[in-house]
């Protein structure tokens, strides 16, 4: 089935969650056949997103490397999952570019995502740079590394996001898409449950296309995800 996830990031106060949550669930009425929504909010509006009637599901924007302990700050997959989410975005670029995260923490990240039963959202992409260097295979078969130690029997979402198409409103074409989602299943090829997914700049004009000749089985979306008619325009591309 289709995956559409609605990436918040800092955006959504729980009162502008729980609206959100009410606006969507009357476009989508009994569901969307045929398509999963995820939506991934900051960690204090998780509750407040949440469909009571499970027409959507929940997913953290990222985690802690640590189980628990002494870490001012940090939210742990457990807690994660006890409030209710069942994906967690990990390896997102604004992460690996603000934060500085990397493969070996990336790879912490994960192995405490799946302690805690979540399903990772595992983020990769080529900068600018890289894509004009002609290194995009290479830098998505290192990023996938750091997926090394996650036991290939378990679901997996990754998602192609190349840096210079979030938040840019130059999206992918739907051949750049293909080509990198061949390259992950090609990486990933021992894995039953693998699920790819594009980001970076989609929106309700280009889903249709980029879902039906990109290669992937739905979208990561930010900035068009921050609207609930704009993102189930996209979900229904699918559908369409
Ligand atoms: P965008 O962001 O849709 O605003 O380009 C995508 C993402 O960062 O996941």
């Amino acid at each position: 089935m289709n995956l559409f996830v609605a990436n918040w990031k800092m955006n959504m106060t729980r009162a502008q969650a729980r609206a959100y949550a009410e606006e969507l669930g009357s476009r989508i009425g009994d569901g969307s056949d045929g398509a999963e929504l995820v939506l991934a909010p900051p960690f204090t509006a998780i509750e407040a997103a949440r469909d009571p009637r499970g027409r959507w599901s929940l997913g953290a924007q990222n985690l802690s490397e640590h189980a628990a302990g002494a870490f001012t700050g940090e939210v742990s997959g457990a807690m994660i999952a006890e409030a209710g989410c069942r994906y967690v975005i990990v390896g997102h670029s604004e992460r690996r570019t603000l934060f500085g995260e990397d493969g070996p923490l990336l790879s912490r990240k994960l192995a405490r995502a799946r302690e805690a039963g979540l399903v990772p959202i595992y983020c990769v992409g080529e900068t600018p740079r890289e894509r004009a260097a002609g290194s995009t295979a290479a830098v998505l078969a290192r990023q996938v590394e750091a997926l090394g130690d996650d036991p290939t029997d378990r679901p997996i979402v990754v998602a192609y996001e190349p840096v210079w198409a979030i938040g840019t409103g130059l999206a992918a074409t739907p051949a750049d898409s293909a080509s990198a989602a061949a390259d992950l299943r090609e990486l990933l090829s021992p894995r039953r449950d693998l699920r790819v997914l594009y980001g970076g700049s989609v929106n309700p004009g280009n889903a249709r296309q980029l879902l039906a000749s990109g290669g992937v089985d739905g979208f990561l979306v930010g900035g068009a995800s921050l609207e609930a008619a704009t993102f189930a325009a996209i979900a229904g591309a699918a559908i369409a």
